[in-house]
């Protein structure tokens, strides 16, 4: 103990005279830093010490970050310092129940950012207050992974725009409240970073930038124990460079995935990600988290150091950009997608699980899987959220835990056959047209692609498939968090098959779900006799009632029978009527308000439901609240 402290008090002596040194050579005195470095700098620097610790140079590295932050500081704006300055008096912002967030890609939705900027009037109909932007950075061509190889982490993709014009639209967004939200795809480069190219061209301090291997004893040590993420894209999870050696990449051949064992790679990347911050950005949606940190002998995922460096990245961002969230992307097991989510570490992710049993729900009309995760998985620490979504840019794997299954008398391995058969339409009755993703005959595994209106039976059934999107969008509009759409959704829009056209997207089926703005569609929206008017109609019904009832806000749900709020969210996903007896509303007085339609109700009589119909009901407990 007494050790940890006389190393801290060291680390700061030094770190400190390196910033006074500093002051001579263009840092300006800055009491509003030096209060956070005393607030933050512990903890910085007891994850810097737990990752980087057993190398001599360790202090010298963690002063340069420092430095560094120092140097991110005082380039923020006096514009992005205020925000900070009033978000740190309103932490919890991001949970408010008018927080309400949409997805799109520049170019496909709007062109380019410019097409984005016009867009706002819309943005602000619908009633977005977050806006993530899928990859729009410099990135090879044609394969790019929708841009999740990125070429430089400062240069906009020029066919979309510049750095200028994102920096100018992050401030208009701002001015008309929505918060921009972009990715920090910081688990690999691409092959045609500069840092990827020095490597390539042998150069030993860019080489230890990347996982570089003279042959392949080390990745087949290594590959004994990972999973293959893209196995049709290519089997392992290396690739022999052209002069021989092997590079690690977990997903595709042009993704290398960037070494933080070496201090330098993390100190690289903060300044990227400070860079980033300084443009006006709000929140970072922390790219494939589980894969950051590798370990012989291990999957190489969920590392407690994924962990740690996550912390220490969150620990840059309180020095020198301090309102900046980070959302964790993790598709992995439910425990391990939990362990993300801190205000140390991830305030945000996204809720993979309830994504996955939504759909489950409504392949198999029975809620019970969906029911328990709300119950036992759904509530995350205070000053957390979740992003609630019924679908990404990314496909649908079944991610739910095989040990919540088993409970439910399920098999998962068996389920998720069943799942599968069902999306891809291979299943008797189906109504969904879903396309497999990633079918793996090795391990029988297979994800789904497929747009939301599609997987619904949009095609199959227009009217039935109108209240599947709306009865699948009630979970996430009602459980607390973040919604998040993916715009096109809103109306209704199905798979795009052109895909298979595009050069750079035929491999890959997600694309299918990456359609361009529907213009037709979206110009029906208001004319509710259409699919998308039915669709466009009772999400904004959602979207308002939502945003004008404080109890559908936070981290936590209550149980239905101890409920001591005061709205209840019902939702049928049986194809018949389902009623709940009087005594299920025993501890509420008889009437009730459904928020959504105004209709009164008299519980006493009990509540039925209609096939696939919701209800939010505004109920008066008879105990008065305990909380
Ligand atoms: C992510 C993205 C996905 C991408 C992968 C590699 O998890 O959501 O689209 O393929 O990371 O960057
Ligand atoms: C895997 C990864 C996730 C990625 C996805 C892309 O599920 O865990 O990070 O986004 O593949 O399909």
């Amino acid at each position: 103990m007494q050790e940890t402290v006389n190393e801290d008090q060291e680390a700061r002596r030094q770190v400190l005279s390196a910033v006074a040194r500093e002051r001579g050579a263009g840092l300006r005195p800055d009491p509003e830093f030096e209060r956070r470095l005393d607030e933050h700098f512990p903890t910085l620097r007891s994850l810097f010490h737990s990752l980087y610790g057993a190398r001599t140079d360790w202090l010298d590295q963690l002063t340069e970050l420092v430095l560094q932050c120092a140097r991110s500081w005082q380039e923020r704006s006096p514009e992005l310092k205020a925000l900070d300055a009033e978000r740190e008096t309103t932490p919890n912002w991001f949970q408010s129940n008018r927080m309400l967030g949409g997805v799109c890609y520049v170019d496909r939705y709007a062109n380019s950012l410019e097409g984005v900027r016009e867009r706002i009037p819309y943005f602000k109909e619908l009633g977005l207050t977050y806006l993530h932007l899928m990859p729009l950075f410099l990135a090879p061509e044609p394969h790019s992974d929708g841009g999740y190889a990125v070429s430089s982490y400062r240069e906009v993709n020029p066919r979309l725009g510049t750095m200028n014009q994102l920096r100018s639209l992050a401030a208009e967004l701002k001015d008309n409240g929505i918060s921009l939200v972009v990715d920090f795809i910081f688990n690999h480069t691409s092959d045609e970073h500069d840092w990827a190219r020095k490597a390539a061209a042998g150069d030993p301090e860019y080489s230890d930038y990347y996982w570089i291997f003279p042959d392949r004893t080390l990745p087949d040590a290594f590959e004994a124990n990972v999973r293959e993420i893209f196995p049709e894209n290519h089997p392992g999870s290396f690739i022999q460079m052209e002069d021989g050696r092997w590079v690690w990449a977990t997903f595709h051949t042009y993704q290398w995935d960037l070494n933080y064992a070496n201090p330098e790679v993390f100190r690289a990347m903060a300044a990227e990600m400070l860079f980033l911050a300084n443009q006006g950005i709000d929140i970072l949606r922390m790219d494939a988290v589980a894969f950051i940190w590798k370990q012989l002998g291990t999957p190489c995922e969920n590392l407690p150091q994924a962990h740690t460096l996550l912390r220490a990245f969150n620990a840059v961002c309180r020095l020198a950009a301090p309102s900046l969230l980070f959302k964790s992307e993790a598709i992995v097991h439910p425990d391990e997608v939990a362990l993300y989510i801190s205000p140390a570490e991830c305030q945000l992710s996204y809720n993979p699980l309830q994504m996955a049993l939504i759909w489950e729900s409504l392949a198999t009309r029975d809620a019970s899987l969906l029911a328990q995760a709300l119950e036992r998985r759904h509530n995350i620490p205070e000053g957390t959220a979740w992003v609630n979504y019924v679908r990404s840019h990314d496909d649908i794997g079944w991610t739910f835990a095989d040990e919540d299954a088993e409970e439910l008398g399920i098999n998962g391995f068996d389920h998720r056959r069943f799942l599968n058969s069902f999306y891809v339409n291979r299943f008797p009755g189906s109504f969904a047209h879903g396309v497999p993703f990633q079918d793996n005959p090795k391990t029988g595994d297979c994800r789904i692609s497929g747009t939301t209106a599609s997987l619904c039976g949009m095609e199959v059934d227009p009217a039935e498939a109108v209240e599947r999107i709306l009865l699948a969008h009630s979970v996430p509009f009602s459980t607390g968090g973040v919604p998040l759409l993916y715009l096109g959704d809103e109306v209704g829009q199905v798979n795009d098959y052109g895909y298979a056209s595009e050069p750079g997207h035929e491999e890959d089926s997600r694309w299918v779900h990456r359609p361009h703005f529907p213009a037709e569609q979206y110009a029906r929206r208001m004319d509710p006799a259409t699919p998308e008017g039915a669709v466009y109609a009772g999400l904004k019904r959602m979207i308002e009632v939502r945003a004008n009832t404080p109890e559908l806000a936070g981290t936590t749900l209550v149980d239905f029978a101890t409920n001591n709020r005061s709205v209840l969210a019902l939702a049928n996903f049986s194809d018949s009527a389902q009623t709940l007896p009087a005594a299920t509303f025993g501890g509420f007085s008889a009437a009730a308000v459904d928020l959504l339609s105004e209709a009164a109700l008299h519980l006493d009589d009990g509540v039925t439901l209609l096939p696939r119909q919701y209800l939010w009901l505004r109920v008066t407990p008879l105990q008065p609240p305990t909380k």
